[in-house]
């Protein structure tokens, strides 16, 4: 763990206000800011006069204090006289309008001009800050693709994807073929007959998914080429981007030095721990082994829109982000606006920059946190047995077709998480080419088309002894997300010894055709373990055939009546065990969860209550309370309490309470 700190706004506070400020961050153990994601109508107040001096001027005094910088690239807000010039540059959403200037993430992302300006200013900036040692990062933009205006369908946005098409297809021939245009006559004889696709009936999915793929590519290309301009200047010191969305994270993060997130209590309730640690974990999983960051927190602090007014969750919420992987924390932002867009969002500093309650809380956690930093800095990460691949693939190609966007494999990946680290088992996010090195149980979220090479792994994996749990669609579409003329699962039949085709949703709301009730579920039942068991499947259900396979449930009801609802297959040294459905009710889930972990062989970390969050990292073990309540977790282990209370082997935790054990057995 390196940095605590906060996003500061100096042009928004002016320099005279910085000496205070530092003082009062230093007082709250905090040793960076994140500055200039907004400022970039002061960075260029007019098309082409730059002025950094205020910006210079503001990283000098904070690093006098000790305060280092973690500096943006004002991307995100591109100033009114830019737009006004060039109103090419401002999105047109998926309803055909040009957006307006007024809130920020306005501007397009492939606009040659508006890269042309976003490029320039970024290497001004750069240029400007050579030399200034106490910036240890840089962030590219702020949240590409959180745009409230959605993607962007502008002239050169469409000029590019058919640039990208004929890269794609070659030939119309071919796209009208991959396609499918020749239902309802859809064909296309020119190029320029070809819009993007993201027009919210999701009919043609095939051109939505592509559009989809086309948006990541492009505001992947947009963050690479920033990251290439402050390579060229600042060699060697991290380059990040934060809550970009809509992308293949792997793949941008891949061309970038640490994964950066932005995590929100969001909405009228609060996110559950496990919901924000997922994401921790999917985070710590993008770049496997380097550590990530974490760009912004409120955590029931601060937040637009605000939060419940509950700060208890911070403490153990931030140890849970440190546990989990990430080297620097970050809330946002230090003091609360008098004006401006974010004036009703909380800050650190209250609107007369006095430091009351929520500064003490903060201090509180980012002192102790600073007070063991040496002994927590370069932790191993925690090796987990459990792997749940999120492929990017996938998520697109459910979420680009009417019917299966109801399907978010993100989700099904959740309930399968939560299930498991809720028994303390830990889990890996992995992309479908990473190694399975220690892993001994993968689960397989729903994955409409399985390349060749995932299916090779799969295969081996399963050879060699490990368990695999493939939950709802699975090898039953091309890469192009058309269905194939066989029975699914592709290149798998033999491994799971099914044979699958046809399928159900159910229950699924319908835009076009009116509503059908959410609940819609077939229930199930047979047995698990030697126990009889029942159930619900819903969402999506889909007709097995057994080649080989044993069924250990079958569906009761509906059209599948008498049909295998869950399979289980003997292959080589392991088992590979298929859901015929997208979702199957928790103790259905979970009955068969703990089947898997037998056959896998995967023990709990330790026992102890959900609302525990366990980490280990080598010889030091994380033991953290999400609950209101007094918790006791036995470790059975020799070692020393670095927080907390550790005594007799077990660690006693107040409500919300931490405790960090070295462990000497390890
Ligand atoms: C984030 C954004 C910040 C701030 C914050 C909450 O999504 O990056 O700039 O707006 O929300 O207010
Ligand atoms: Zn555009």
């Amino acid at each position: 763990m390196k940095y605590t700190g906060c996003a500061y706004y100096p042009e928004y506070w002016g320099y005279d206000r910085i000496d205070t400020d530092a003082v009062l961050m230093r007082e709250a153990g905090m040793n960076v800011v994140r500055i200039g994601e907004f400022a970039w109508s002061f960075m260029e107040p007019q098309d082409g006069r730059f002025d950094f001096d205020w910006l210079r001027r503001a990283i000098e005094k904070l690093a006098h204090y000790e305060i280092q910088t973690i500096l943006c690239t004002p991307t995100a807000a591109a100033p009114a006289w830019l737009v006004k010039a060039h109103p090419e540059t401002l999105i047109v959403n998926k309803q055909g309008q040009r957006v307006y200037h007024g809130v920020r993430q306005h501007t397009c992302y492939v606009s040659p001009m508006f890269r042309n300006y976003a490029e320039r200013v970024v290497e001004a900036m750069a240029r400007a800050m050579s030399g200034l040692d106490s910036i240890v990062g840089w962030q590219i933009d702020n949240e590409i693709g959180c745009s409230m205006f959605g993607n962007c369908h502008c002239e050169a946005c469409q000029e590019r994807f058919r640039e990208w098409l004929v890269e794609k297809y070659g030939t119309l021939e071919m796209l009208n073929r991959m396609w499918g245009t020749a239902f309802w006559s859809m064909v296309y004889t020119a190029w320029n007959e070809i819009y993007l696709g993201d027009n919210g009936l999701n009919l043609a999915s095939s051109r939505v998914l592509d559009s989809y793929r086309f948006f990541s590519e492009m505001k992947t290309e947009y963050a690479l080429r920033q990251a290439d301009i402050l390579r060229r200047h600042f060699p060697g010191t991290i380059i990040t981007t934060n809550n970009i969305v809509g992308v293949d994270m792997y793949k941008v993060f891949g061309g970038l030095d640490r994964v950066g997130s932005d995590l929100y209590f969001a909405g009228p309730s609060m996110r559950g721990h496990r919901e924000l640690i997922s994401w921790m974990d999917f985070s710590r999983s993008v770049k496997p082994e380097i550590p990530y960051w974490l760009m912004e927190t409120a955590l029931g602090l601060s937040g637009f829109p605000p939060p419940v007014p509950h700060n208890r969750r911070f403490r153990p919420c931030f140890w849970s982000f440190i546990a989990h992987g990430a080297e620097a924390v970050l809330i946002f932002q230090w003091r609360c606006c008098l004006a401006g867009q974010e004036k009703y969002g909380n800050g650190i500093l209250e609107h007369n920059g006095a430091a009351r309650h929520l500064y003490k809380t903060v201090q509180q956690v980012f002192l102790e946190s600073r007070a063991l930093k040496e002994r927590l800095t370069n932790l191993p990460m925690p090796i987990n047995e459990v792997g749940i691949i999120r492929d990017f693939n996938a998520e697109l190609t459910c979420a680009a077709g009417r019917l299966s966007d109801r399907i978010d494999p993100s989700s099904v990946a959740f309930g399968w998480y939560k299930a498991l680290t809720d028994r303390q088992v830990s889990v890996d996010f992995l992309p479908p080419d990473r190694d399975w090195k220690n892993h001994r149980l993968i689960i397989l979220p729903p994955s409409p088309h399985v390349p060749e090479s995932l299916a090779e792994k799969i295969r081996s994996f399963v050879a060699d002894g490990g368990v695999v749990v493939c939950v709802g669609s699975l090898g039953m579409m091309d890469d192009y997300s058309n269905f194939l003329s066989q029975s699914g699962p592709e290149h798998l039949n033999d491994v799971f010894g099914i044979s699958l085709e046809g399928s159900l949703f159910l229950g699924v709301k319908n835009a076009q055709w009116g509503s059908a009730p959410d609940n819609v579920a077939a229930s199930v039942k047979g047995t698990i373990g030697g126990q009889t068991v029942d159930g619900q499947m819903s969402s999506w259900i889909v007709d097995v055939e057994l080649t080989g396979a044993k069924a250990l449930l079958t569906f009761t009801e509906g059209t599948y009546t008498g049909q295998p609802a869950i399979t289980m297959h003997r292959f080589g040294k392991g088992s590979a065990i298929y859901v015929a459905a997208a979702a199957i009710n928790s103790e259905l889930l979970e009955k068969l969860l703990v089947e898997a972990l037998l056959l896998a062989r995967v023990r709990p970390l330790v026992e102890a209550p959900a609302e525990v969050d366990v980490v280990r990292r080598g010889s030091i073990w994380f033991i953290i309370n999400h609950a209101d309540q007094a918790i006791e977790v036995r470790l059975n282990k020799a070692g020393q309490a670095l927080l907390g209370h550790y005594a007799g082997g077990c660690a006693c935790l107040e409500p919300y309470g931490v405790c960090i054990v070295d462990s000497k057995e390890d």
